[in-house]
Order: C-alpha cells, then structure tokens, then sequence
C-alpha cells in the first residue's frame, strides 16, 4: 500500500519532513492499538434506484467484508447518493472508525465534447477530494481511498485537495496532518493500481510545489529565494544553473533588465535542464517570474494588488512540471528558461516613453511599465531558440484581458501550430485542466508594430483584446514552428471553480503541460 503523508507542502526542510514522518509514524502505531482515527473512502456510481448500490469494485469487497452493511445503512435512507455527494458511517468495523461513501457520477461518464474533458475522471477527482476533507474535518488522520476505477485521478483528487499553505501559521493553526494511501488490497491487478496512483501523486505534488511557490509572500519568495527552492526541489534530478545580472547584461537582454532595474532586488535568469534521454533539439519551457508585479512606474491600483505575488505563475508552473516529468523520469529532454525580477517603481525604474532594445536587436517603447511580462519574455525566448528547441512552450500571467476572455475555465493559448495545439487539447481533457485556442491574427501584430519611437510598443494601443495583442508582441520574438504561449492570468487563482483545488493559487496548468510532455515523449519514442 502505498502511503503518502500530505500536508499541502512537498516539503522544503528534510528536517521537517522527518519530523512529519515520525509524526505520523507514531500516530499510526496508536491508531493500529486504539483503532482510532483510520477512516475508509469508498466509491458508488450514481443510479436511480432505491434499492439497490452500484458499487466499485472495492466498495463491492469492503461492503461484502462487512456482511453488506454498507449497501444496507444506504438504502435506509430513500434518497439515492448523487454524484459530488458523500455520506460518512461509523462503527461499521473494527479497522476504520469511519467509512465515507463519496458518488463519482454515472458509470457511463467519459469524454464530453462540449465541456472538451473526460468527465468520469474529473467526477473521481471531485469526490474523493470531498470525502478526504471531510475525514479531516472529523479528525481522521490515516486514510484508505478507493482508486475508484481510476487510480491515478483518484490520487490526484486527494493530494491536491490537501493541501494547503499554512507553513507561516503557528503549528496549532495548520491543517493536520493526513497520511492517504490507496486501497489497493481489495483488487486483483494490485500492481497497476499502485503504478497509477504513484503517478497520481507525482502529477499532484508537482501541482502543489507551483501553488506553494506563488502562494508564498513576495518579501520572502525574491528571486534569489526562488531560485534557492527550485535548486533544492529539482536538483537531484536535473542541472540548475543560476545566472545573475552582469550574465543578463552581457546577453544583451535589455528588455528583461529594464523591468527589473525599479526594484532593489537583484534579477536572476534560471536555466534548468532534464535529460531524460540524449537528443540535440530540447523542448524548451519558459515561464513569466515576475516575483512582485507592482505595475511599476504605470502603478497598479493598491486593491487586490496582493494576488500579484502569483505573478511568477509561469514560472511556478515551469518547475512543478519539472517537478513532475523528473519524478517520472519520462525519456525526453527538457530546457527550462526562467526570467525572475520584480516590476517596483523607484528612481531607477523605466519610465513610460522610455525606449529599451531586446536581445534580438528590436528596440521596443514602453508605453505602459505595467505589461513588463512580454518584456522579460522577449529575451527568454530569444535566448531559449539559441538551444534549437523542438517545441517552446511558454506560460505567463500575461494579462487581465485573458481573465476577462476566459476566466478561470481555461488557460488561454496562442499557437503557430495545430499539431502542437491538438495534442495540449488531449492532454488538458485528461487531466480536466482546461486549455482554449485563441488567435495570433496579423491583425494584432499591426498594433504593436505602431510605434512612435521604436520597432514595437509594449501596449498595442488601446484596450481591445489585450490577451491577442501581448500575444502578438511574443510572436516578434520567435521564430520557431512550434510555439505555444498559454495565457494563465485567469486561472491563476482558485475562488472556487475546481472544488478539488482549496481557495488560492491553483498551480494551474502544471498537470496538463506534466500530460502533454508525456504525450510528446510516446510519440517520440
Ligand atoms: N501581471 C499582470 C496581469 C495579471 C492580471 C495577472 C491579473 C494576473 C491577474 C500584467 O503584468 C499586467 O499588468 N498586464 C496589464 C497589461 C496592460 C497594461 C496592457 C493588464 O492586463 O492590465
Ligand atoms: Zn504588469
Ligand atoms: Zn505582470
């Protein structure tokens, strides 16, 4: 049985970690002599019957383990369970003080076209999400969860709803600590179902080292500490190499370099890389590290400007897939190009009107200090086509107008190539984290072309589609064939919209772009 502790965090500290270890190492010995705090999930399919459970196949075990208890004390109560619903029995035996039995919809549910996800696996997700919150809200610490026909989404449901970032609060006001495990003992092929839950975790805990990272406070995540965290995540598995400013400046990259001179805190430029296998064209990851988006000397309104810590979510979600492909040691070979600094206002700040020049010699007017994503991206990908990539992916926290576009339903994505776009569509169905395909039109490209001073503006005029427009400002720094820019500003935060994610920073679209690689590995091999 493979058994994970969660507290939300992949944990930073090794001696936190052990602490956490023993911790719940002791609490499972009391539990195993008291019998206490050991709580069961089990799945059932939703139907309209009265009179009878359509149970899981280890729902189906555990209810005959238990002289058919289960399906009995269900069927007490007349109104059947539906899906995202949960009921929780006590007493029922000796092993678990509490057994939840949580509805993972209808058993025919599958790919829906017009949702574009794989509703039976994001029905699993939801529902164990609810019934592991709700055994923690009761108290219970050690829990079996049914891999619900689905190992890996069933694991995923369950890490990624336990955590929580609570690492600055006093001890007292955390979240406690859970040990989830699958309940793999009632299956036959117990071999798979390990296989893919351990994947499930993988997938989930990359998600949660991005929601840590832009969840953590501004003051205490620089960039200097992100790259200090990443080294310490991803370097068992992949190179990391931390470039500083003079390195920036011999690069030419003033683009980047004009956003991070408003603040006193020194830039950095990560280059991270994993091997999975020997090859000459990488793909190459970029991703927005905008540590502290004050807007700059285009100041941001003070209301809400908090969220702004997460605008390093491309960033954030460049490591947890790292993170992840690592962990899976999936054979492909990785760059990983990440531009960090903060956008402050100071004397030293770039002013509106001011004009900088990109590493690729195009010189750019920055009539907005606020939109300095695509300024830091312009160099980023610049220098990322100097390794040859097969594909460049970047993901940036790029504008209010994807937000307004989209929302929170998906990751918007601009992309030169359909073949690339297919295969995203069919990683983010699977993972039921959302991507949609919006336009890179000359006609956009023609707004930032406009330009008083220089070869580019930074703003493209007026208020119009303003996710197209940064869009299309990207575009005039790459040249290769198969780019894709995803737009992450409206998913960055969770008010709700996934119930499996708590409120915060979501961590999105870690697992679909984990998938997508994954994908692109298979096809490769
Ligand atoms: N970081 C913001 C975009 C953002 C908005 C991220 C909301 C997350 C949530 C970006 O740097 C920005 O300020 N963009 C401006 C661009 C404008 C000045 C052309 C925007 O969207 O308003
Ligand atoms: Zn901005
Ligand atoms: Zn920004």
């Amino acid at each position: 049985m493979a058994a994970s502790v969660v507290r939300g965090v992949d944990k930073i500290n090794a001696t936190a970690r052990h602490k956490c270890i023993a911790r719940s190492l002791l609490r499972r010995s009391f539990s195993s002599s008291m019998n206490l705090n050991k709580a069961l999930v089990l799945g059932v399919y939703e139907n309209d019957s009265s009179d009878s459970i359509d149970f899981t196949g280890t729902a189906k075990k555990f209810n005959e383990k238990v002289d058919g208890k289960i399906a009995e004390l269900l069927l007490r109560v007349k109104k059947p369970l539906k899906g995202g619903k949960t009921r929780t029995l006590h007493g029922l035996d000796s092993e678990f003080s509490s057994v939840t039995v949580t509805c993972i919809g209808k058993k025919e549910e599958g790919y829906d076209e017009l949702e574009t996800v794989d509703k039976g696996r994001e029905s699993i997700r939801a529902a164990v999400a609810k019934a592991v919150l709700e055994l923690r809200e009761l108290g219970e610490n050690e829990i079996e969860v049914d891999p619900c026909g689905d190992t890996e989404a069933s694991a995923e449901g369950c890490h990624l709803a336990l955590f929580s970032y609570d690492e600055l609060k006093a001890v007292k006001n955390r979240k406690p600590t859970v040990t989830v495990s699958c309940a793999s003992r009632f299956s036959q092929d117990k071999g798979n179902i390990e296989k893919g839950w351990k994947k499930g975790i993988i997938l989930a805990d990359g998600q949660n080292l991005s929601r840590r990272l832009m969840e953590m406070p501004a003051n205490l995540l620089t960039p200097t500490k992100f790259a200090d965290i990443v080294k310490e995540q991803l370097s068992s598995k992949c190179e990391v190499i931390v470039r500083d400013k003079a390195w920036a400046e011999s690069m030419k990259m003033g683009s980047f370099l004009s956003v991070a001179r408003g603040s006193v805190e020194p830039p950095v430029f990560l280059e991270i890389e994993y091997k999975g296998k020997q090859s000459e064209t990488p793909i190459a990851l970029v991703g927005k590290g905008v540590t502290f988006d004050s807007g700059g000397i285009s100041i941001k309104p003070s209301q809400g400007m908090d969220a702004m810590r997460g605008d390093m979510g491309g960033a954030a979600c460049v490591a947890g897939t790292l993170h992840s492909i690592s962990r899976l040691e999936l054979p492909v070979h990785v760059k990983a190009f990440i531009p960090l600094c903060e956008n402050m206002p100071s004397g030293s700040a770039t002013k509106p009107g001011d004009v900088v020049t990109a590493m690729n010699g195009k010189t750019i007017q920055v009539d907005n200090t606020d939109a300095e994503g695509r300024l830091i991206l312009a160099d980023a990908l610049c220098y990322s086509q100097q390794f040859n990539p097969s594909l460049i992916l970047d993901m940036a926290t790029l504008t209010g107008a994807i937000d307004v576009a989209l929302g929170a339903g998906a990751a918007g994505v601009f992309t030169n190539s359909a073949t690339m776009w297919d295969k995203l569509q069919q990683a983010s169905i699977r993972t039921g984290d959302r991507v949609w395909r919006m336009p890179l039109f000359n006609h956009y490209t023609k707004k930032i072309t406009k330009c008083q001073l220089a070869d580019l503006n930074n703003i493209g005029g007026g208020r119009s589609a303003g996710a197209c427009t940064a869009a299309a400002f990207l575009k005039e720094f790459v040249t290769n064939k198969n780019w894709l820019h995803l737009d992450i500003a409206g998913v960055m935060s969770n008010e709700g919209a996934v119930s499996y994610l708590g409120k915060g920073m979501s961590g999105r679209p870690t697992r679909t772009i984990t998938e997508f690689i994954n994908i692109i590995s298979k096809e490769s091999q």
